[in-house]
């Protein structure tokens, strides 16, 4: 697929702008602060309702606007399709498919599809586990946008259940301590306010296994299918003897956990099991601490090259390698699975790159449907790769 044309208006640093695409690779030239990577984000921002540089969409907007919208319109087998976004930050967005309103936003995922590399992405490698759950979890969506439900509901079961957990601390905490409740309201019985929230949060507990199971099971899933594109992806990007894993370190009890770090993936009802008896026997610390302790938001994805964990470990060079491959390894698993390439957005990153590994990327890159480049220094692309050059300027795109 590829986009034809973007459209914004009082987007980041953009009162509006029109920019008109083809297919093929091409390169947006400027200095720092242009606006080169704004464009590329409200590209980023249809294929996955979020943006890679900040975690909410306040900045998205053009400050003192109130809303920012984003039109793509989107080839894929000769069919195009219209997305409109309608950003408002403190209210629900809104998104419209070939000009038909549609009932929730997330129904648009999947309309367009991109990878984006960006200089933010070595905390992949360097970052918390809360990067690299972000990764698979994008992916996963990009992958089967239905993802995307399932990420929401588990994200409001751990909310509730943490709520709950908080207030059980007070009540539980208390009792086990010997000390009378602090939080059981004036009438109530502290102990029945006690048994009560147990029996609340064994509900909950079952919530967050029905659906905490399903999403570890898709991340299993998906990591078993990226991990040889991962491999291959690594190899030809750094040239370097080692070889690239990502091993997953879930949350669960012993046993479990260790299975799944051998490469296993348990089915769905199975992981449903490990969760319940895990969160069973970290009970008492959750409700001690107020926090939930196990599921697949405390699970983490272990990096390697050869032997040695990638984090604290590989060098400047090897961890941008890393963080590439995994970028690049996505976008080979949904070329292979869709069979039809996603828009591949490379924001900033050849800069960063030796010349090595520039030739070997642009080599790898020559043949996908579209490429976006951003770049200061047009000589840092490698010639022959630049393509068809726009110029970004203040805000205003200028077409070659
Ligand atoms: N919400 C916003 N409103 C107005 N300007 C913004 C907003 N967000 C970012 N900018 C401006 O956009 C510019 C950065 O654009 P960016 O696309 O990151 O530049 P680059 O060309 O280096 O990639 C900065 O000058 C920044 O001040
Ligand atoms: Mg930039």
């Amino acid at each position: 697929m590829h986009v034809r044309h973007l459209s914004i208006g009082d987007f980041r640093s953009y009162p509006a702008a029109e920019v008109a695409l083809e297919p093929g690779i091409t390169t947006l030239v400027g200095l720092n602060g242009q606006g080169k990577t704004n464009l590329v984000e409200a590209i980023g921002y249809v294929a996955s309702l979020s943006s890679h540089r900040v975690a909410t969409d306040q900045p998205l907007v053009r400050f003192g606007a109130d809303r920012a919208i984003v039109r793509c319109a989107v080839v894929r087998d000769e069919r195009e399709s219209l997305v409109e976004l309608e950003i408002t930050p403190g209210r629900a967005n809104r998104a419209k498919l070939n000009r038909s309103p549609l009932p929730r936003t997330r129904d648009v995922l999947g309309t367009l599809r991109t990878v984006l590399f960006a200089p933010e992405d070595l905390a992949l490698v360097k970052g918390d586990p809360g990067e690299r759950r972000r990764f698979l979890d994008d992916l996963l969506v990009q992958r089967q946008p239905r993802w995307a439900g399932v990420r929401s509901d588990y994200d409001k079961i751990l909310k509730q259940r943490g709520a709950l957990l908080k207030s059980a601390a007070a009540l539980l905490g208390g009792r086990r301590r010997g000390r009378r409740s602090q939080s059981a309201p004036e009438g109530v019985d502290p102990r029945a306010a006690a048994e009560e929230a147990v029996r609340t949060l064994d509900i909950w507990d079952d919530h967050l296994a029905t659906v905490g199971s399903q999403l570890l099971y898709a991340r299993l899933r998906l990591l078993r299918d990226l991990v040889p594109h991962l491999q291959h992806a690594y190899r030809e990007v750094s040239a370097n003897q080692s070889e690239a894993t990502a091993v997953y370190r879930s949350s669960l009890h012993e046993e479990a956990a260790e299975a799944i770090a051998r490469g296993e993936v348990p089915e769905i009802d199975e992981l449903r099991t490990m969760l319940l008896e895990s969160l069973a026997r970290v009970r008492e610390q959750e409700v001690e601490r107020g926090v939930n302790l196990v599921g697949p938001h405390r699970d983490d994805l272990v990096l390697a090259l050869g032997e040695m964990p990638a984090k604290g470990y590989a060098s400047h060079g090897e961890s941008w390698s890393f963080a590439l491959g995994l970028r690049l390894a996505a976008y080979h698993l949904l070329r292979h699975d869709l069979g039809d390439d996603p828009v591949l957005v490379l924001d900033d990153v050849f800069a960063e790159l030796d010349s090595g590994r520039r030739e070997r990327l642009a080599a790898m890159i020559a043949d996908c449907e579209q490429v976006l480049i951003t770049a200061a220094v047009p000589e840092d692309v490698p010639a022959g790769l630049q393509g068809r050059t726009f110029t970004v300027t203040l805000g205003e795109v200028s077409a070659p």
